[in-house]
Parts: C-alpha cells; structure tokens; sequence
C-alpha cells in the first residue's frame, strides 16, 4: 500500500463505541450489522460484522468492489431491510422504522411516473401531514434550490436523467432530513451530468451540513465528496479501512476537474482505489 500524505491517515475499522463512553453518540451508528440472503442456491452473506459510525454533519462515502454489499448496508441504515444481527442507531436510540429524518436517494431516481416533478418533490410533506400553504412554499424552495424551477409541471418521462435525479434530490431533502443516504445516487447519469450534480451535492453539503452516507463505485467521487472515506472487503463486505479527508483539503469547493491538479487528492485516491483494486475478485 502506498503511504499518503501526513495529513490523511488511514485507521483500520475501529471498534463501535461502546455506549456511554462518549459524551454525544454518533448521529448514526452500524453496530455489529451482518446479512445473509437465503436464496434458491442457498445462503449468501452479504455483509459480516460492519461497525460504522458516522458523525453529526460528517459526509462518509464508502467505496468497495461490485457486489460486497454497499446497497445492502445503505438499505439497513435506511430501516429498509433488516440485518441478520446488530442494530442500527440514531442519536443513541435503536433506530425503528423508516421515517423523516433519513431519506433516501438510490441510482434509479425511483419517481411516481404519472406525477409531475413538483408532486414528486412533495410526496413526504403530503405522507407527513403538512398543510398547503407550506407544502407549496417548500416545494417551491427546493425547485429553486435545484434549478428545478421550469419543469415544476414536467412528468419524468419528459426529463432528462440528469433532472429526474435532481427532482429525487429534492424530494429526499423536502422532508429536512437529518441524515441522507445516498446509493450511487450518479451512477446512471452520463459523465457530464454526473459532474454537475457532484460539485451540486458537494455546495449543498457545505451549505447545510447534512450528515450523509454516500455509496459509490467511484474512487475520485469519495474523495472529492468525502470527510472520510470507508474502503469494504469484498464480499462478505466488511470494512476494511476508514481514511480521513481533511476538511480544510486544498480541493474543497474546487470543481472536481479540478481537484486533480492537486497532488494530495491524487495521492489518496491512488491509495484508496488499491485498497479497493486488492478486493476485486476476478471472474
Ligand atoms: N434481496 C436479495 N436476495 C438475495 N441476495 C441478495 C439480495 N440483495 C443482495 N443480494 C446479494 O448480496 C450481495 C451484495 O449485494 P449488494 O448489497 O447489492 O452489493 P453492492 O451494492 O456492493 O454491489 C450480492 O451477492 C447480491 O447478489
Ligand atoms: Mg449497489
């Protein structure tokens, strides 16, 4: 493994926090989480024993080869499936069900065909009860926020890939969502989009500290998003290596074409994408 720069360490997976050791608990924490999937060809562990903590307004991204299990974790952080063992918390509460202060953003924007782009972007409001007056204002707010303002009344079959994840965007954030997941959420999205939504997410993040976990297949994307990036194992995925980005990296708030022409964010991505690379299992 190549050594970085002084001011980016690598910590191999560290042990949950036990509780009450630390004055505040993360704002969400992966505790001894693992799944396996009983399928007609048997069982197949997805996930063993992944401890993960992530901080209030941290942005953790998490990179690992094809099939060790990302979507399979971000679904458990989500309250969507439930794991084999461990337990999921929130604030330092076992986190239940699904509700407002995780929303989601998967790869296929995932929206209701036969609603316009508005009526996506307010579904939350509408499950939690919240009246017209302010569902409007907030709908109009995030349309604002995501240069979603001249296709309030579009369908998504009248978008582009590029807006149909703009709108999901903005239907995940409507709800003021205290943590966001995210599950490759650019992937589907052609090069140029993708880095538009990349410098997007990455401005918003600096507006309004979210605390986010973010999946990607992408090495350079974890690093230019991230405060700290979480390498798995292939699978059954575990983590197998955090790395800290420092927030005051000399590439923030640059373009990510940009951030190349740094030789720190190229240094840690060489260095992550073969921790990543070892994992690939050829086929
Ligand atoms: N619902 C499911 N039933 C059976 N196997 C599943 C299911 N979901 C995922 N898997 C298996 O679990 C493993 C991890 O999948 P996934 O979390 O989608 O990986 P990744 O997102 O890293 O590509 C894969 O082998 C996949 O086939
Ligand atoms: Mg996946």
């Amino acid at each position: 493994m190549q050594t970085g720069p002084d001011a980016i360490q690598a910590t191999s997976s560290r042990p949950a926090a036990q509780a009450g050791s630390r004055a505040v608990a993360p704002k969400m924490e992966l505790r001894g989480i693992s799944k396996k999937f009983s399928t007609r060809r048997g069982e197949v562990v997805a996930l063993a024993e992944c401890n993960l903590a992530v901080e209030k307004a941290e942005f953790v991204t998490v990179v690992g080869p094809s099939g060790c299990g990302k979507s399979t974790l971000l679904m458990m952080a989500a309250g969507l499936t439930e794991p084999t063992t461990g337990d999921i918390f929130v604030d330092g509460q076992l986190a239940g069900a699904p509700g407002p202060k995780r929303s989601v953003v998967f790869q296929r924007f995932a929206l209701f065909p036969s609603e316009t782009a508005a009526q996506n972007i307010e579904f939350g409001l509408r499950v939690a009860g919240i009246d017209k007056a302010e569902r409007a204002a907030r709908v109009a707010e995030l349309l604002t926020m995501m240069g979603l303002e001249q296709f309030r009344d579009a369908y998504p079959s009248e978008l582009s890939g590029g807006m149909q994840q703009r709108v999901a965007i903005a239907r995940a954030l409507i709800v003021r969502p205290e943590i966001l997941l995210m599950d490759e959420p650019f992937g589907a999205l052609d090069a140029q989009t993708r880095t538009v939504l990349q410098e997007e997410v990455s401005r918003l993040r600096r507006q309004m500290d979210y605390t986010v976990l973010f999946i990607t297949h992408s090495v350079e994307e974890a690093v230019y998003l991230g405060d700290r990036v979480v390498v798995m194992s292939r699978r059954p995925g575990r983590i197998k290596t955090e790395i800290t980005i420092p927030r005051d990296a000399a590439w923030r708030g640059k373009q990510i074409e940009d951030a190349s022409n740094y030789s720190d964010f190229n240094d840690v991505r060489r260095q992550i994408w073969e921790l990543v690379r070892s994992e690939i299992v050829r086929e």
